[in-house]
């Protein structure tokens, strides 16, 4: 057998599930923080990442299993939209993981985007395991704060167990109509082939260490080879984002090897790593907050880079580093490959709106939003950050051709105060939101009017 431990890097964990089931809330009780309460809506808009280092894990199992053994150094959660818009970036962060965790309202079992996840799970073959979460939604639960699950389970009255167990059976029908095989983990004796249920309250946190302890053992039990740490760069950026005092910078997911301060990466753009920068562990990475600065950071982490020329870059596609022994050629022709695919999803006709958005995943949210048959509005022009007046510029273009569409939609960014002047004057309409569909409801008052 293998004397030589091999050295695991923390695998990668992405949560998904219908809107509003508890992700964000999850990860919230778990990192101690309020990010959910500080969306838009309440409903998260953007691909997000957060870094668990194991000593704040082994905290939270110890009443679960006080010996358990670690092997990784973390796990990093990606967490995503549950919104229907956002099929892109669920598809984005659930292309970048090991395992999911797929959240479940127990009192409301499968969804429409529940299923859409399962799909895009089912495609890549990623392994999961269910949260079926909101525990403490049922009638007469008694509060058992980050308990085990077992232990909480004891604790309730037999109505409260008996509304569970009803509730659990319907959800494991459920899956079984969509062809799969779930259990509650403690019973479940056919792992592997049956996929685990973790019952959790992200309000009072019951079943959360279950849920984490599950996740670190079954990864480092079953992906060995595939969570042994490798020198080889493999980073995709998840998010494309102008962030005050940094410029435009790049959120990404570095999954294996190494990037320094200095490091020549290569996108659609040839550039110079300035700052590695990630947030405090257990903070997520996609909320404004301080930043650590490192010389150079070990995969898997969750990283914002700084660097010249980075609007250019494209969520979605690879980062690559240029070694000492690469051409640097060769490196900027496979960057182009991947850079076509995703521009591709991009429609430009020739007569439509301008849309703007805070960053390029959103912005593709509200494309592909734009794009349904029910809403279905034409767009000419794109940008990302501040309508600032060139963009006005641009969208002023369609009056001439079609008077309704010289507007622009913006999504949760700032218009400067010259955008606007200048807008008034030419007669360009902007809307601004930061729910992508309360434009649609605005852009569609505003055609409804015109009309009359
Ligand atoms: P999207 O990211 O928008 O898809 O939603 P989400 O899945 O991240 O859900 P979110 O964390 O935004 O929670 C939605 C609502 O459910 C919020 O009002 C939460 O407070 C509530 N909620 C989440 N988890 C629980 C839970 O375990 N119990 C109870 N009672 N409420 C919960
Ligand atoms: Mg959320
Ligand atoms: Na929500």
């Amino acid at each position: 057998s293998d004397s030589v431990q091999k050295e695991l890097r923390s695998p990668i964990c992405c949560i998904m599930g219908h809107v509003d089931t508890g992700k964000t809330k999850l990860l919230d009780c778990i990192r101690g923080t309020n990010v959910q309460e500080g969306e838009a809506g309440g409903i998260t808009q953007q691909i997000g990442a957060t870094y668990f280092p194991a000593e704040n894990i082994r905290e939270r199992t110890k009443e679960l299993k006080a010996d358990a053994k670690l092997n990784v150094p973390g796990l990093l959660v990606i967490d995503t939209p549950g919104h229907e818009s956002f099929t892109n970036l669920r598809s984005r962060g659930s292309g970048l993981c090991e395992i999911a965790i797929l959240v479940v309202d127990i009192m409301h079992g499968l969804e429409p985007q529940t299923i859409e996840s399962l799909n895009l799970l089912k495609m890549r073959n990623t392994d999961f395991i269910v949260a079926l979460n909101k525990v403490d939604r049922l009638y007469g639960w008694k509060t058992c704060r980050n308990a085990p699950i077992g232990k909480a389970m004891k604790l309730q009255s037999k109505d409260v167990q008996m509304e569970f167990n009803n509730r659990l059976t319907q959800v494991i029908t459920q899956f079984k109509e969509q062809g799969l095989n779930t259990e509650l983990y403690y019973k479940n004796k056919d792992r592997g082939e049956t996929f685990n249920i973790v019952p959790t309250s992200a309000i009072s946190g019951e079943g959360i260490p279950d849920m984490l302890l599950l996740l670190v053992q079954w990864t480092q039990k079953t992906m060995i080879e595939r969570l042994t740490f490798s020198n080889e760069v493999e980073c995709t950026v998840l998010e494309v984002k102008v962030v005050e005092g940094h410029g435009t910078t790049i959120d990404v997911v570095l999954v294996n090897g190494v990037l320094h301060e200095g490091d020549q990466i290569v996108g659609p753009i040839v550039t110079t790593i300035r700052a590695l920068l990630t947030p405090h562990p257990m903070k997520e990475l996609r909320v404004k907050g301080t930043y650590l600065h490192h010389k150079e950071i070990k995969a898997a982490q969750g990283i914002k880079i700084t660097a010249q020329g980075l609007e250019h870059a494209i969520a979605g596609t690879s980062l690559y580093i240029v070694g000492p022994n690469d051409d640097l050629e060769d490196i900027k022709a496979t960057a182009m490959e991947d850079m076509k695919s995703v521009m591709s999803r991009i429609d430009k006709s020739g007569e439509g709106v301008y849309v703007q958005a805070s960053t390029l995943g959103s912005l593709e949210a509200l494309l592909e939003f734009l794009k349904t048959p029910a809403v279905n509005i034409p767009v000419s022009g794109i940008s990302i950050g501040p309508v600032h007046k060139k963009d006005v510029m641009k969208a002023s273009v369609m009056l001439e051709k079609k008077k309704e569409y010289a507007t622009i939609l913006a999504f949760d960014v700032k218009v400067t105060q010259e955008a606007r002047e200048l807008a008034d004057e030419l007669g360009v309409t902007i809307f601004i939101a930061d729910i992508i569909y309360h434009l649609f409801d605005q852009f569609k008052a505003y055609i409804d009017n015109l009309k009359e």
